[in-house]
């Protein structure tokens, strides 16, 4: 069984999501270590609250991204981590993971890449107007959003919706397609 581990940098609905399915069996892993660079995300809470390991650092404490990246390699050495998967961790990966992981780092993102990119993606399609919209789960590269695509489902913004449906809209699929994604790639 593959050992994922799950960057987070607040709610955590994702890590809920994917944890849930490992424990109904639909996911064949576990989650061998949650690393958040938000002391205070409630991520954290849920994983301590689920006996899970935990890695958590200010960035703010480091001289630059290289310094907390060497001490992030060696808790996922030490974890035994196949892959990394980000769930709304909002870093860009630097150098040293992406030699470290390469290949097995993915992200997903709440917007049909290679549209709405970067922060606030769910609020940059409702004020462009957008019909539709999505979620994409990519590899992740050296750039912002950039990676190979791995899947995509397209959400349909109603006529009727605020920005805040269309975010419960975005996350229901999240919930669902990241687990599943997960799995299919486990078993590649
Ligand atoms: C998710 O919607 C995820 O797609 C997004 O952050 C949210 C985290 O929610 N990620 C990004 O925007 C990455 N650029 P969660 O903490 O409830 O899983």
């Amino acid at each position: 069984t593959k050992h994922l581990a799950v960057f987070a940098s607040g709610t955590g609905s994702n890590f809920d999501a994917i944890q849930q399915a490992i424990e109904e069996g639909a996911l064949d892993s576990d989650i061998t270590l949650v690393v958040s660079d938000v002391p205070t995300s409630a991520v954290i809470d849920k994983a301590k609250q689920k006996g899970l390991k935990t890695f958590v650092f200010n960035p703010q404490s480091y001289p630059n991204k290289r310094a907390f990246e060497i001490e992030i390699v060696e808790a996922l050495q030490r974890a035994d981590a196949d892959y990394i998967i980000l769930a709304g961790y909002m870093r860009l990966i630097g150098a040293t993971l992406l030699h470290a992981y390469e290949g097995k780092i993915v992200n997903i993102h709440p917007s049909l890449l290679p549209s709405f990119k970067g922060l606030d993606a769910i609020g940059q399609a409702f004020d462009a107007g957008v019909k539709i919209t999505g979620v994409t789960i990519h590899y992740v590269d050296e750039g912002m959003d950039t990676g190979r695509i791995i899947a995509q489902e397209a959400v349909k913004v109603e006529d009727t919706y605020g920005r805040d449906d269309l975010q419960r809209a975005i996350q229901a699929v999240e919930h669902r397609l990241y687990p599943t994604t997960i799995q299919t790639l486990l078993k590649q």
